[in-house]
């Protein structure tokens, strides 16, 4: 969706539009390669950067800036704050709700050429990077430092530690890890007028103050660039194991989740569930991978354990298995016998996002509900897409409704997987999800993030004042508006 299909959303007129003399000013202090602009009437010369992951958000900005340091990122917003220009902070452009593309012409400030590696303590585990340093990197350098960094996700390929930490995404091993608001030890961030405010060399307890870097975490680049991340890194465990299970209810997925909770414990690092839709368009996306298991079932769970000792922590997991069977708990299941297995268990699970995007499209929704109702949400929508006749072959616009996430974190995620995107599809799931998961008390987004797609949504799961709270910490930090504008609150 461009701007135009949105005729509710109109471009701010405060907004200067950029000019040859801003990119001539750009141009004074930065590398050649640090300037990218569309050349005029060539709308498709910056798509990569205008463009969301999904396809379905697209922006129309001329101009990318892609400083290699904190000071020229700190001059860039001077000026833009000073003309009154609109910026747009971008990472991996992972991102799934539309926060880390322009929706007009705002000036994409991407930090992709901010990758380097700063430094690592081995001793306490304190990682620090730039933010553009890409996570599969980050896992690389800490893995052959004998520690891992303490998230993983299905785009870690792309997606940047500044961009995880701006979305505050939780990730596959939030059950073990935490999450980042607790991992995150300082950031560096340049405030909307220039200003570099940084705790990077923050120790692990300090109780000084405010703890200002919190706001940063998970506020989508609305009130400051994040430059520079520190993360505590984890020690890397000896010994991975997983299993993929099938069964056949939530109820059970619930109550295998407690069981493995008491029976594997310590060393219990994920415990992921996909359903029968999600599997259908993994099994088409992978088309040459042969299934794990032998039957459909209605769920399938992915358990990992990580530990310290291979011996044992298989054992406590086959045993831990052998129960759910003996107990007719599960139907069936994969237990990897070899890290190649290990890897191709995660391949399944981590598929699932691409698999729905591959029909054409999705919409996409990522919610925390209590876990008695956590796939409820993904049941009351699906009844009501199909009653419409929308689910199935082709021309029916609908491929699958797909639910699956973070069992541990009471977090599900429901992907539409459409050959299209049309407004009836549109009109039947919104507001209709959001007030779904309003009367269930839950959150419109989990980890994902707000950005253009659930902005002025807020309501739905927070109150008055904490919206007038966050509207005045906006207004503090970004007086001009001019930081990522049309998004968040
Ligand atoms: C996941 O859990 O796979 C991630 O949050 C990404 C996604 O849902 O697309
Ligand atoms: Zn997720």
């Amino acid at each position: 969706f461009t701007a135009e299909a949105y005729p509710q959303v109109h471009r701010n007129p405060a907004f200067k539009v950029p000019g040859p003399e801003d990119v001539k000013y750009f141009r004074s202090f930065l590398d050649a390669d640090e300037v990218l602009e569309a050349p005029q009437g060539d709308d498709e010369a910056l798509v990569s950067f205008n463009q969301d992951w999904m396809n379905k958000y697209r922006g129309q900005s001329n101009l990318v800036l892609l400083p290699k340091s904190t000071e020229k990122v700190s001059k860039i917003m001077k000026y833009c704050n000073e003309q009154k220009l609109a910026v747009v902070p971008q990472g991996g452009n992972t991102d799934l709700v539309g926060a880390s593309v322009p929706v007009f012409d705002e000036i994409i400030l991407s930090l992709k050429q901010m990758n380097k590696i700063r430094d690592f303590d081995p001793v306490s585990g304190a990682f620090k990077c730039d933010a553009g340093v890409v996570m599969k990197d980050a896992h690389q350098f800490l893995r052959d430092n004998d520690h891992i960094f303490p998230l993983d996700l299905p785009s870690r390929n792309a997606c940047q530690v500044g961009g995880v930490v701006s979305t505050n995404a939780g990730g596959l091993n939030l059950l073990r890890y935490g999450s980042l608001h607790g991992n995150v030890l300082g950031l560096e961030v340049v405030l909307p007028n220039g200003e570099i405010i940084s705790n990077i060399d923050a120790l692990r307890k300090d109780n000084t103050g405010y703890d200002l870097k919190q706001l940063f975490i998970g506020a989508e680049g609305t009130i400051g660039v994040i430059t520079g991340v520190s993360i505590l890194a984890a020690a890397k465990p000896k010994a991975f194991n997983n299993v993929f299970i099938g069964l056949e209810s939530f109820d059970v997925v619930q109550t295998l989740f407690v069981k493995a909770k008491k029976e594997l414990s310590e060393i219990l690092s994920a415990f992921e569930f996909m359903d029968r839709g999600s599997i259908k368009c993994t099994i088409e996306y992978l088309k040459d991978m042969p299934f794990l298991l032998k039957n459909q079932h209605n769920f399938y769970v992915l358990i990992e354990t990580s530990g310290s000792n291979q011996a044992h922590d298989s054992e406590k997991l086959t045993t831990f298995i052998q129960n759910a069977l003996d107990e007719k708990l599960i139907s069936e299941a994969k237990v990897s016998d070899n890290i190649d297995e290990y890897n191709t268990i995660w391949t399944w699970r981590k598929s699932v996002p691409p698999a729905c995007n591959s029909y054409g499209g999705m919409y996409k929704y990522d919610m925390s509900l209590k876990l008695k109702d956590l796939y409820s949400v993904s049941e009351a929508v699906t009844k009501r897409l199909d009653a419409a006749g929308l689910i199935g072959d082709a021309p029916k616009p609908i491929v699958a409704s797909v639910g699956y996430g973070h069992v541990g974190d009471g977090n599900i995620h429901l992907n539409i997987a459409v050959r299209e995107f049309t407004k009836e599809i549109e009109g039947l799931l919104e507001p209709f999800v959001y007030e779904y998961i309003q009367s269930k008390k839950g959150s419109i987004s989990a980890e994902h993030g707000v950005g253009f797609h659930k902005h002025g949504h807020l309501h739905y799961c927070r109150s008055e004042i904490e919206i007038r709270f966050m509207k005045e910490i906006k207004k503090h930090y970004d007086p001009n508006f001019i930081l990522n504008p049309y998004k968040y609150v």
